[in-house]
């Protein structure tokens, strides 16, 4: 990779679209546009920049790059956001995947995190650690210890995604991370089933967790996602290729059916014959998503540790339980994290300020939109609700720390899962605009590919999207015309927690549950939700 100076590319802000758009790429036809607009920079949208900086066929590309960049106060300028999903103190790198094609991808990104030989490296400076992952279910045991995997003669094993259970996923998932390293003994052997609770307690080590049945797998571990995009960051910004900006999408322009650019909150134009848009959870705020993928809330509690307790713990695994969603990340500089993957909040407002942009003849629906601390003040920043389950988990993970069972929480937060039906990415062309392409759908489990997902995206771009992934990360069905398809939740064996819970609704038994008055919670009321 050649190293340049600085930034000598700037953003294209002229009034109309230079060349011909970029619509479906096909296999014969692409060749690269002249300008490229990323909107979003976080894992989806920075690593795309990256792999782009990296073909030679975009050598005369212009390549920006816009995100709102909110939250990290003036001087050099910091991307993603930090209320984006891409930025968190930590976030879980497993290949433990039921889907065989998730599992073999998130190997082949598990490589890059485990290069930790030199300071540059992903994997150094504190980027990665592999205390490795413990996924537990409720369920039958049988099923678990039938697997032929034992022997190394299993072949990958895929869940039925429209039936399929917590433990199911762990079946799936322990078959697949075996079969997976069946050439290299030394990994194969930090795979162990767990069959009963005191398996699983003594591959916890901290006396703790209760439930019938899991496994460990130690070729796992949980990145420093902060720090990780600011690697990602760094190496983008010194290849001299993209240009940034610092600034809110209003709406995506465009003419004829064909995307053009962006227009900001500010009022500048940002022009480009390729839009990407990699807005995460925010999407839905400039494109119509009905029924491709909705904006969940999930709960994340922060609490501090004695030095003492730092010692006992840190070692442990990363724990996932995925009959209810909760985990927990071992902790680090004496904070502790615990999580819940779960359906999640909806929160259906409408945006200020934004249109998106829809091939129907309706407008859209408000579906739901992320609401973060930084955007809304509020008076609490989770519900009762999910405070409830966090503690839940720290008392059945924990139980050998009855001291850090009730003990307040620092921090909270919601962050915002971009959740599409099967838990597939969505990336690929829109099926109507021309020169528009959609980069998201994390669905709670996006960050871990920040080596490989540039790649793959841009393998998309040009038409070449790897065969097992074709139909996974599609458009998919119609275009939101179809009336009540429009909010998604997404069913892959691996959610816990309730079913469409409004965020406002919760909030608001909070307030009632903690005898506060209703004006300290304050919700955008639109009547025509
Ligand atoms: C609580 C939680 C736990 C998770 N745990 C894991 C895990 O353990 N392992 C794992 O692999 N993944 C995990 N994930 C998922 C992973 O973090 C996401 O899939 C991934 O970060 C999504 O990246 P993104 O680029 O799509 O979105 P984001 O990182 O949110 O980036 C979108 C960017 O777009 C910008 N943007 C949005 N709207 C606009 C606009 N109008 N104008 C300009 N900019 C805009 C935002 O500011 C933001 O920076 C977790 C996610 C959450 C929320
Ligand atoms: C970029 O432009 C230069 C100068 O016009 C040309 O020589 C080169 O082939 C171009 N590269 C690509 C990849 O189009
Ligand atoms: C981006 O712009 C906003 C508003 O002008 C500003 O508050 C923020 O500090 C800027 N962020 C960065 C990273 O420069
Ligand atoms: C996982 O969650 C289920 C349902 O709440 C619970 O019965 C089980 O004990 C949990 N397992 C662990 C290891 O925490
Ligand atoms: C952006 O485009 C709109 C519509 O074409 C136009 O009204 C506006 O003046 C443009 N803004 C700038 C700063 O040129
Ligand atoms: C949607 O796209 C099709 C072309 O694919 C076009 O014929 C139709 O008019 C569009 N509908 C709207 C409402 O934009």
């Amino acid at each position: 990779m050649a190293l340049q100076d600085s930034s000598s590319s700037s953003p294209n802000t002229s009034g109309a679209s230079s060349a011909a758009a970029t619509s479906s790429a096909s296999t014969s036809q692409f060749s690269p546009p002249s300008s490229i607009l990323i909107i979003g920079s976080g894992v989806f949208g920075l690593s795309t920049a990256y792999a782009l900086t990296q073909r030679d066929g975009y050598a005369n590309t212009t390549i920006t790059v816009v995100d709102r960049a909110v939250g990290h106060g003036s001087g050099d300028v910091v991307f993603p956001a930090r209320d984006s999903s891409s930025i968190d103190s930590s976030r879980i790198i497993r290949a433990d995947y039921a889907d065989p094609a998730y599992a073999a991808l998130a190997a082949e990104a598990l490589k890059h995190w485990r290069q930790a030989s030199s300071p540059g490296n992903l994997g150094a400076q504190g980027r990665y650690s592999e205390n490795g992952l413990v996924l537990v279910a409720d369920g039958s045991s049988d099923k678990l210890e039938t697997s032929t995997a034992v022997d190394g003669v299993a072949s990958p094993a895929q869940v039925d995604k429209a039936t399929k259970s917590g433990a199911d996923y762990v079946r799936a998932s322990y078959e697949n991370a075996v079969a997976l390293n069946r050439d290299e003994p030394d990994l194969a052997s930090r795979i162990r089933m767990l069959t009963d609770v005191n398996a699983i307690r003594e591959a916890v080590g901290t006396g703790g967790a209760s439930g019938t049945s899991g496994y460990i797998n130690g070729y796992a571990g949980w990145a420093d996602a902060e720090k990780s995009m600011a690697w990602l960051f760094d190496r983008v910004k010194r290849t001299g290729r993209v240009g940034f900006v610092n600034g809110t999408v209003s709406s995506l322009t465009h003419t004829d059916g064909t995307v053009t650019g962006a227009r900001l909150e500010d009022g500048r134009n940002l022009t480009a014959d390729l839009v990407i848009l990699a807005t995460g959870a925010w999407t839905a705020t400039l494109l119509d998503l009905s029924g491709q993928a909705t904006a969940t809330g999930q709960v994340i509690g922060y609490l501090d540790i004695t030095e003492q307790e730092q010692e006992q713990l840190g070692q442990m695994p990363t724990l996932l339980n995925l009959t209810n969603g909760l985990f927990i990340i071992p902790p680090v500089n004496r904070q502790l994290k615990v999580a819940r993957h779960a359906y999640g909040y909806l929160n259906p407002t409408r945006p200020s300020a934004t249109t998106p942009l829809t091939n129907t003849s309706k407008p859209p629906r408000p579906i739901s939109y992320p609401r973060t601390a930084l955007t809304t003040p509020p008076a609490l920043t989770i519900p009762k609700e999910g405070m409830d389950d966090l503690r839940h988990a720290l008392r059945e993970m924990l139980p050998s720390h009855p001291a850090i069972h009730d003990r307040p929480f620092t921090k909270t937060r919601l962050c915002w899962y971009t959740d599409t039906p099967t838990g597939d990415f969505l990336i690929t062309y829109h099926p109507k605009f021309n020169g528009l392409f959609v980069a998201t759908g994390g669905s709670g489990h996006g960050f871990k590919f920040l080596p490989v997902l540039g790649n793959k995206i841009v393998d998309v771009v040009e038409g070449h999207c790897p065969s097992e992934f074709v139909d996974r990360w599609a458009w998919k069905g119609g275009l939101g015309d179809d009336g009540d398809a429009g909010v998604v939740s997404t069913e892959d064996g691996s959610r816990g927690g309730r079913r469409g819970l409004i965020l406002d609704d919760e909030m608001r038994k909070t307030l009632t549950a903690f005898g506060m008055n209703d004006g300290c919670y304050s919700v955008d009321e639109d009547p025509d939700l």
